[in-house]
């Protein structure tokens, strides 16, 4: 998720902000900026795209001449990425002086916020909601630029790290945060302040960090008034936001730099797999209003009416998406009582497909640009339908075809095979079936429950998530074999196929998925001795019969491993190995089922060698057809 940067010393603060930024370019973003303070005022410059054009900017254009500067790396949220959309963001104060600020997360109020600022003659240049919490900071500042951040920040809700600078006081930056990561370097006579410690370690191994709600003032001025780099003065101060000292520990970095990038983890798809209750928590992040018991979801307020009467939903992805997007065909119909259909979007846009009046098309896509789901989107549009996206890329192709939509807000997916986006693409379906359920035939208190207890799957994810160790010796067991089925029932089923394809795309062991009743149709002819049948048989409606298809498979011989529910002890008379989500609402039961068998693929490409996030032959994202 984009990154932070900060720097007060006694050498010019550019060049060591684009350095830190390029630390920071494996977090994912869209767009860049820098702003540096001297006794000449601020100078700002943004770009779209690679630190490298935000660099090569800063050499050609001149003056970022300072000691003291902030720069970011966008992954937009709120506004397409633009170089208006780019950070910094500015303020100006009512003496005059500028403020210049750049935000990692997102500021939920910001709507009235901008209001109230615009009505005190705030003139917005972007759609960002950081640019409001810039402008808040020029209003209240009265010459003393920590005490403005802290009354400012008293006044969000939302998530932030931010770093902040003003040209009345070039030596100094104040930063904050609450929810998102900021670590400050203490290094000799400067601070860099910056959202991971990739980007300080060049500079220093002492390092404080802040917990929510606080806030860290850098001062690095020279003694002597003529600037010339002489003897410094450094101080800092920590703080709550509401102005109560409190003292942070300098501490050892111990890592190395490649080890940071990854967050310590081995590989991006095992990170991105570790931080899906962040990402669940993000995704959700303002979008239930639990007093009213109901879905907030305001890109699509302009088209609610149009979505209630709507007769039909089609739903179209590739991949995992489309894995997504059956278990949206699945909680559509369930909840908001609408006929819906989810479809390869490679098959739809060449079927001359029949769209009625009051047709939706959803588009599921994590990047955005996936041709054929972009082509199928255009063709349902062309046809007459509204057309929706469910998309974790803001202002990519596909967000930008669309008529509305709900971002996923999961951060910036590297890893090729798809984890926490899956995760997020079915968080915001169950989403969407909500917030028409509760328009159409759901009762307050069953939107009320489901809400309850979506709002608990992060910490519920993170209980399956300790299993890893667990899963990965059952895989061992099983790795010699090259032919996998995934099988499960409802709406686990889209779980048992996204399952098989997230062993065949990173391990290249070749598995199938499918309905769990569909085996006797045919492939269970495939089973024989210690075969691996991978079933999802959680308690539900249709647990009797995944039950019957296990005795099916172990009359055969077949191995077992079983994804169940926690405390049932039934389960293990008839699985070699079993893996324990807890118990939740069948609609939910997919953003837990599946993270066991995320798992098992990473530690079978793992046991078996291969380049886990490069996998052979695979894209991130398929831009051609
Ligand atoms: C998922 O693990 C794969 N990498 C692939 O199937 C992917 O889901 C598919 O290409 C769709 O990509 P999108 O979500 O970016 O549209
Ligand atoms: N919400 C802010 C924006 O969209 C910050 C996004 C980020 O964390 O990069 O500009």
């Amino acid at each position: 998720m984009c990154g932070i940067v900060g720097y007060v010393g006694p050498k010019p603060a550019a060049s060591l902000l684009v350095e830190g930024l390029k630390r920071l370019e494996y977090r994912g973003y869209d767009s860049a900026g820098l702003a540096i303070t001297s006794d000449k005022g601020i100078k700002i410059g943004k770009s779209v795209g690679r630190v490298s054009v935000l660099e090569n900017l800063v050499k050609t254009t001149g003056g970022f001449d300072g000691f003291c500067g902030v720069a970011h790396t966008r992954w937009a949220t709120h506004g397409e990425p633009s170089e208006p959309n780019a950070h910094p963001h500015s303020g100006l104060t009512k003496s005059g002086h500028t403020i210049a600020l750049v935000h990692n997360g997102i500021i939920e109020n910001y709507i009235p916020l901008r209001k109230y600022l615009a009505d005190r003659g705030h003139v917005f240049e972007s759609e960002t909601d950081t640019e409001v919490l810039a402008k808040l900071v020029a209003e209240v500042y009265n010459g003393d630029l920590e005490k403005a951040v802290q009354t400012a920040l008293r006044e969000v809700r939302g998530g932030y790290a931010i770093a902040v600078i003003c040209d009345n006081e070039p030596h100094t930056i104040v930063a904050a945060r609450k929810g998102s990561p900021l670590i400050v370097g203490i290094a000799d006579s400067a601070y860099v302040v910056a959202s991971d410690a990739s980007a300080i370690i060049a500079h220093t191994t002492q390092v404080i960090t802040l917990d929510d709600y606080q806030v860290v003032r850098l001062c690095a001025g020279a003694e002597d008034k003529k600037g010339d780099g002489g003897p410094w003065a450094v101080d800092f101060r920590t703080t709550t936001i509401d102005n109560v000292s409190v003292a942070r520990e300098v501490t050892e970095l111990e890592f190395d730099l490649e080890q940071i990038e990854l967050g310590g983890y081995e590989h991006f798809m095992l990170k991105e797999i570790m931080e899906q209750p962040e990402a669940i928590r993000n995704c959700l992040r303002g979008r239930i209003d639990h007093r009213e018991g109901r879905v907030v979801l305001g890109g699509l307020s302009a088209i609610t009416r149009d979505l209630i009467r709507a007769h039909r939903f089609i739903i179209t992805a590739q991949g995992t998406a489309y894995h997504a997007g059956l278990i949206g065909e699945y909680l559509l119909e369930d909840l908001a009582k609408v006929p819906a259909r989810c479809e390869y979007a490679s098959e739809f846009r060449y079927r001359n497909p029949i769209i009625e009046e009051g047709t939706v098309a959803i588009a599921v896509s994590q990047s955005g640009e996936t041709a054929d789901t972009l082509a199928a989107l255009t063709e349902a549009k062309e046809r007459g339908a509204i057309a929706l996206g469910v998309v974790n890329s803001v202002g990519s192709t596909i967000s930008r075809e669309t008529d509305a939509g709900v971002y996923l807000h999961v951060g910036p997916e590297i890893g090729v095979a798809s984890t926490k986006a899956f995760v997020g693409q079915v968080a915001v379906l169950t989403l969407i079936s909500l917030y028409l359920g509760k328009r159409r035939f759901l009762s307050d208190e069953v939107v009320k429950a489901y809400l309850r207890q979506l709002e608990t799957l992060p910490d519920l994810v993170s209980r399956v998530l300790e299993q890893s160790d667990h899963i990965r010796k059952c895989v061992e067991d099983c790795i010699d074999r090259d032919n996998w089925l995934f099988l499960g029932r409802g709406y686990n089923y889209p779980v048992a196929i996204e399952g098989a394809l997230k062993l065949k795309e990173i391990s290249y062991i070749h598995a199938e998925g499918m309905p769990a009743a569909e085996m006797k149709h045919g492939p269970i002819a495939l089973i024989d001795k210690g075969m691996p049948v991978v079933f999802v048989a959680t308690r539900g409606s249709q647990y009797d019969k995944v039950i019957s298809n296990i005795e099916e498979v172990r009359a055969r011989g077949g191995r077992t491993l079983v994804v169940a529910t926690e405390g049932d002890e039934d389960i293990h008379k008839y699985a070699d190995a079993v893996f324990t989500v807890p118990d939740i609402a069948e609609p939910l039961q997919p953003m837990l089922t599946v993270i066991p068998l995320q798992i098992l693929a990473y530690h079978a490409a793992v046991l078996r060698g291969h380049d886990v996030d490069k996998p052979r032959n695979l894209a991130k994202s398929v831009t051609v057809e």
